[in-house]
């Protein structure tokens, strides 16, 4: 089974072909990316409408280079998924026409991948990892803890009441005149950094829902860093360490707050599960690591270039989705919004 992944929800366009053989096991063929991040730079985030039209500029030669890398043609694919949502609208509209009109003009079967969906099933695309598992999926718009039970059956446990983290570490990072996507900005000045000179809030530290808030963090750091400025490289390096290392104890302990009740919606969990762009960051992924070791769990977070948007996972959730049957008619939307 040969699946062409899509993706275009954010500011990465991706074509990915993504295979399973006989005893089901993947093999990741091709997995095509270009970012924008030079285009919206300028603008400390990213533009919907130059987003949009960047993915109509390249995202034809990007599924040709995926086809040709794979050595196969449009005939040799068994389905065509993409992300549907969510996403910048203009975006996700660009991959699903695409992804529409190959369905219809190679007659295979469309499947409508839901964006997190993907996020959170990359992770049996490199591990093989079995149901259930909890998945903290951090990204730059989504922040939740997640109960993954099958494919489509997802429990929230948790989640963010104002800002995503990678939104937060986009904000910190803009706010200290640091570049953009500002995570591993923020991680680079973070490794020279004093965490423990600013005391910066743990906000939601205890609760027994497994809930973020982070925009007080936010505010604390701006506070300290007004009060200080001008800033110097060592302030700057301190404040990231801090607010790192701040949002580093806040995860683990709304994830372990999350496994507690885990076993009242699915059981025993196989594994932890980090996914996600913030799931590139070293520290986050070294602190989790060590919660699951203490809670006798396997911790699985996939490799830094399948943590970022990518075609990759999508074409795995579409295949995972295909082999239940569950496929989509041409007349399946493209959400803005899609909670999953
Ligand atoms: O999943 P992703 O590529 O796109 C979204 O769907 O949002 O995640 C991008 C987010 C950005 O906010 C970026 O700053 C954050 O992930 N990020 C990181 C790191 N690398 C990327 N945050 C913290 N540390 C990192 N190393
Ligand atoms: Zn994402």
């Amino acid at each position: 089974m040969n699946i062409l992944g899509i993706e275009t929800t954010c500011d990465e366009t991706s074509a990915a072909i993504v295979s399973a053989g006989e005893d089901g096991a993947p093999v990741l063929h091709a997995n095509e990316v270009l970012s924008q991040i030079a285009e919206h730079a300028a603008y400390g985030g990213v533009v919907p409408e130059i987003a949009a039209r960047a993915h109509v500029e390249v995202l034809d030669r990007l599924i040709e280079r995926a086809l040709a890398k794979a050595g196969m043609r449009l005939a040799d694919l068994d389905g065509i998924a993409v992300a549907a949502g969510p996403g910048l609208i203009g975006g996700v509209l660009v991959g699903l026409v695409t992804a529409k009109t190959l369905a219809l003009v190679g007659r295979k079967p469309l499947i409508a991948v839901n964006h997190l969906e993907a996020h959170a099933l990359t992770a049996r695309l490199t591990d093989s990892l079995s149901f259930p598992y909890l998945l903290l999926l951090a990204s730059g718009g989504h922040t939740q803890l997640v109960a993954v039970k099958g494919v489509g059956q997802y429990v929230r446990l948790g989640g963010t009441i104002d800002d995503a983290i990678g939104e937060a570490f986009d904000k910190v990072a803009k706010l200290l005149g640091l570049g953009y996507p500002g995570g591993p900005e923020v991680e680079r000045m973070a490794e020279g950094g004093d965490p423990e000179r600013f005391a910066l809030p743990r906000p939601m530290l205890g609760r027994r829902e497994a809930d973020f808030s982070l925009s007080g963090l936010k505010t604390a750091l701006r506070v300290e860093a007004e009060r200080i400025a001008p800033l110097a490289e060592r302030d700057v390096a301190d404040l990231c360490a801090g607010f790192q290392a701040a949002i580093t104890d806040v995860v683990v302990d709304r994830a372990r707050v999350a496994l507690r009740s885990f076993a009242d919606v699915a059981g025993h969990p196989t594994a932890l599960v980090a996914a996600g762009g913030v799931a590139a960051n070293g520290p986050i992924r070294r602190a989790l690591a060590a919660l699951a070791g203490e809670a006798g769990l396997a911790f699985v977070a996939p490799p830094l270039n399948l943590c970022g948007d990518n075609g990759a996972m999508i074409a795995w959730a579409g295949l995972e989705r295909l082999r239940l049957g569950l496929v989509d008619d041409l007349t399946v939307p493209a959400r803005a919004r899609w909670p999953f």
